[in-house]
């Protein structure tokens, strides 16, 4: 009998001074979850797989306390501050405040711009968008503010998004393979809902929307561009399945290493899916009857139009990438059968060559390091000539890069 009244009289004075001590924020006790542990871990599987954090995590900022800047050419957008801050953050926000800003772009405070990729996560499930925000209420509070969008007028109306969505924002995407296994549809949803694949691969058009009917054929982006990634053009240069889960799971393959902005990708996303969801998602890339990987068609017999382009490779590329472009573990990747050098746009092949590609880690192998840039070292004459050299060579393609090319790409 007393104990009983006496808890009566605790527990609300326990739970005034937990408040009290919260609002001092001398106490480092958060908010009991919003879900269970489970839950809370599925939703950071699916972060993961939904790479919120490319866009949502600064280099060298608190997880997920925004910041990163988002070049495009309606200007510059910000990921913003998605940790539970009550004031900067979504610490106020309910788990259908959250599914709105992942289903419809919108927030208790206003229209958000496609920047964001609601397109693709308003695929995302209602079960699996509560786990993510189970896992985001998780994380520390980041008292940083957002950074609003610096627009050219007439796209710093964040109401015309509304027309917008009207007019682009679809309930699905298209496919770019087909299949029925429950594998393709689980990947399908990997790729499609979550891994957002699309929104790079897929060309856009004048008004920064995905181009429905040339689903995964291609993507501008800035220097380095997304190649397609049909089921035809993936075979065409020789990728199988397996390869397909090795180059998600660690970002290198024997057809080459993920680079530009793939290589956060890779990092930040694919190399944490299971080994489950690997294969689905090469098996919807490729569709249940994957097109066999088309043989290197490569003529070696035009030995003697290459005489100068070889020895500008001997000189400056076999020490890393083989005399026989065969590469060398740990130190560079192939050239020979490389995808950079099969495919008909030479852009990504011209890029990596004039920039270099600055040192990046790989899940599993060690660093791989820098590849130097050669804009200073070579003119463009020199440049097309090296590259041709390599796409006819080891890519089965064509000798028509030209010096003009070579500049505009400069
Ligand atoms: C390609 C970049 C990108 C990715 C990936 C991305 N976001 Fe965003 N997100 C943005 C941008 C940019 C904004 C701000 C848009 C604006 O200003 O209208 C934003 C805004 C938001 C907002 C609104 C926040 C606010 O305060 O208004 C939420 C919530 C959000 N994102 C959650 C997520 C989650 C969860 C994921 C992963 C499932 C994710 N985002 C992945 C770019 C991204
Ligand atoms: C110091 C070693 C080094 C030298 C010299 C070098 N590379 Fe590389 N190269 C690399 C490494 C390492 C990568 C992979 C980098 C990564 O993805 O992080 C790479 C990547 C590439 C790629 C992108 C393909 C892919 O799958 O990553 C191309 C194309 C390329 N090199 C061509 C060349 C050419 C042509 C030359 C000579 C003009 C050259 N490289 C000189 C180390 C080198
Ligand atoms: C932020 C933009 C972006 C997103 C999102 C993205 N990619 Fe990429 N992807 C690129 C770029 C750029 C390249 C070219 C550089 C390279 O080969 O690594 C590329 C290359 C690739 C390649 C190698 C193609 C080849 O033949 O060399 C594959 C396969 C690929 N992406 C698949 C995917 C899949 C699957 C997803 C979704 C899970 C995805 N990408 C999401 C930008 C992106």
């Amino acid at each position: 009998m007393m104990r009983a009244i006496l808890t009566r009289l605790i527990a609300p004075l326990a739970a005034a001074s937990f408040a009290l001590a919260g609002c001092g924020g001398h106490n480092d006790m958060a908010t009991p979850p919003k879900g269970s542990p489970e839950q809370i871990a599925r939703g950071r599987y699916l972060a993961h797989a939904a790479d919120c954090a490319a866009c949502h995590t600064a280099t060298g900022g608190a997880p997920f306390a925004g910041g990163v800047k988002l070049e495009s050419q309606f200007g510059t957008f910000y990921g913003t501050n998605i940790t539970p801050d009550p004031k900067h953050g979504i610490g106020m926000w309910s788990a259908d405040d959250f599914y709105g800003a992942l289903h419809d772009g919108v927030t208790p405070k206003h229209k958000l711009y496609p920047a964001m990729p609601y397109t693709s996560y308003r695929q995302m499930s209602r079960e699996d968008s509560d786990a993510i925000y189970a896992y985001l209420m998780t994380q520390k509070p980041a008292a940083v503010p957002s950074i609003e969008p610096d627009l050219r007028f007439p796209y710093n109306v964040r109401f015309a998004v509304r027309l917008w969505d009207m007019l682009f924002l679809k309930d699905t995407l298209p496919d770019a393979s087909s299949g029925q296994s429950a594998d393709w549809t689980r990947g399908r949803y990997l790729a499609n809902a979550l891994g957002h694949c699309a929104e790079c691969h897929t060309p856009r058009g004048a008004f920064g929307q995905m181009q429905d009917a040339k689903t995964l054929q291609g993507g501008a982006l800035g220097r380095i561009g997304a190649p397609e990634i049909t089921p035809a053009a993936l075979a065409a240069r020789g990728w199988t399945g397996a390869d397909l889960q090795a180059f998600f799971a660690t970002g290198v393959a024997k057809q080459g290493s993920a680079f530009g902005e793939m290589h956060p990708v890779v990092y930040l996303s694919t190399q944490h899916l299971s080994s489950e969801d690997l294969r689905a998602l090469a098996t919807y890339l490729l569709g249940d009857a994957p097109p066999e990987p088309a043989p290197l068609a490569v003529t070696r017999d035009d030995a003697a139009q290459f005489i100068a382009a070889r020895s500008l490779y001997l000189n400056s590329c076999a020490g890393c990438h083989g005399i026989d472009g065969q590469g060398k573990p740990h130190v560079a990747v192939a050239m020979d059968g490389n995808s950079t050098l099969r495919q008909a746009d030479p852009r990504n092949l011209v890029v990596s060559m004039l920039d270099g590609i600055e040192a990046q880690r790989f899940p599993g192998v060690e660093n791989m390091q820098a590849m130097p840039g050669f804009a200073q070292t070579y003119g463009d004459e020199q440049i097309a000539q090296l590259a041709n050299y390599l796409r006819v060579t080891w890519g089965g393609q064509p000798g028509d890069v030209t010096a003009d090319k070579v500049k505009s790409l400069r």
